[in-house]
């Protein structure tokens, strides 16, 4: 039996860093994608030939006709996976796909928890996407949600709902929400979802060693709920190894891909030293689109944080990085990366605590400017500046740059 080691795709920073493109270019020889955390607070964005898709929550796979899990540490909007289903279904492509019944659903009081919960915090809000992320992975861990087998199950998925919705409008002042109106509204998609459900986990066990997988990951290193810049990160873990828990496989070595966007964005609030609050951040957002794909914010943006990626590559362990949307820095006269930090005249690296990445300054190095084309694809019709930047980040990182992206097209990607 031949062996392949599976590959795990991470964004490396705050998420949107291209993770789409990159999974959908390797699922090309790929025979299983898994999407293994976060929900519908995610927003992939892939272009193939004139045609754009936008997934929230399904696999980047099923756009080229792979088969697709959703892995247990995923939390669904059954709503907006239907939806998302239907769309892709009317476009002509036939989707193959398995749903973990331990999946966490996410239920309408859980939108309305986040959502107010956010607009009480007023300027210490976090800047979540409100689709209830945060309130479904609370009631996972409060061992009081309600998972895809218990949908199934209908006493057992109203029973359920009785119980929440009860202790929701008691706990929350908004919460005004009944049971029976939220089980007649969800009944009907029991057939039209449950034809999905499979066990993700033996799925992937099975095929480990025979067949080509990829762990798609969401949301970026730095949103980890653990390692991230917390309160300011999502709910899930991010970060690779949090792939074992989240599908259910034993840790084993993985080919791990880090997404690096050739700049940095974050959506939502928190700290983010690099950030540009003057014309060159404005003329990043312009050029890159950096407005969210879920919930069309206009992006934070600013420099290559090399201390950041440092601390993203030691939580992760990347064997390679592809490096996103190097076109956008194009044309830019000047560019800049920050190397280190300084806090209270003192150099550092990554600091300890959140509230010391907010203080910390950035420490320069510039780089000369370069153009570029767009459909470019042999690395070494790129200028050579362009070049001494990718090697800078490569040789600081000790991690090879395989994949640069020029553009938005499957076919703007240089393969080293
Ligand atoms: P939540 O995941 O909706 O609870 O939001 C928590 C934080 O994560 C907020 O700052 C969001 O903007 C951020 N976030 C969640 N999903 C994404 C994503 O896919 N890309 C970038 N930021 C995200």
């Amino acid at each position: 039996m031949n062996t392949v080691t599976p590959t795990i795709i991470i964004g490396s920073q705050w998420g949107d860093e291209g993770k789409g493109k990159i999974t959908d270019l390797l699922s090309n020889d790929a025979d299983l994608i898994v999407r293994f955390q976060g929900g519908n607070n995610a927003g992939h964005t892939i272009v193939v030939g004139e045609e754009v898709f936008k997934l929230h929550l399904l696999p980047s796979g099923v756009v080229m006709g792979k088969k697709n899990c959703i892995a247990s540490g995923v939390v669904i909007d059954p709503f907006v996976l239907l939806e998302e289903i239907e769309k892709i279904e009317n476009r002509g492509i036939n989707i193959d796909l398995t749903i973990d019944p331990y999946c966490h659903m996410i239920l309408p009081y859980h939108k309305e928890i986040d959502q107010s919960s956010e607009s009480k915090l007023g300027n210490k809000k976090i800047g979540t996407t409100g689709k209830g992320i945060g309130p479904c992975y609370a009631d996972k861990i409060n061992r009081t949600g309600i998972r895809f087998v218990d949908f199934l199950d209908r006493d057992q998925f109203k029973n359920l709902l009785e119980i929440n919705v009860e202790k929701k409008n008691s706990q929350y002042e908004n919460c005004f929400f009944s049971a029976k109106d939220i089980f007649e509204k969800y009944l009907p998609l029991i057939p039209k979802l449950g034809k999905y459900l499979g066990d993700v986990s033996g799925i992937v066990y099975k095929n480990l060693k025979s067949k080509k997988i990829i762990f798609e990951g969401a949301q970026g290193t730095m949103l980890d709920i653990s390692h991230g810049t917390y309160p300011f990160v999502t709910s899930s873990n991010t970060i690779s190894g949090g792939v074992f828990t989240n599908v259910g496989f034993p840790p084993m070595n993985l080919n791990t891909v880090g997404i690096v966007k050739a700049y940095t964005t974050r959506v939502g609030s928190g700290p983010f030293p690099t950030e540009l609050n003057d014309e060159m951040g404005e003329q990043i957002r312009k050029v890159g689109h950096e407005f969210g794909t879920t919930t069309g914010r206009p992006r934070r943006c600013g420099w290559l944080d090399l201390e950041l990626l440092k601390y993203a590559n030691r939580l992760n362990g990347f064997k390679q990085i592809a490096l996103t949307k190097l076109d956008v820095l194009s044309g830019i006269e000047k560019i800049k990366v920050a190397t280190s930090y300084k806090l209270n005249e003192k150099l550092m690296g990554y600091p300890l605590t959140v509230s010391q990445l907010e203080s910390v300054s950035p420490v320069y190095k510039e780089f000369p400017g370069f153009e570029f084309d767009q459909d470019i694809s042999d690395y070494n019709k790129l200028p050579k500046e362009a070049k001494e930047y990718i090697e800078f980040i490569e040789d600081q990182l000790n991690v090879p740059v395989k994949i640069v992206s020029t553009g938005p097209k499957r076919q703007q990607t240089i393969v080293r």
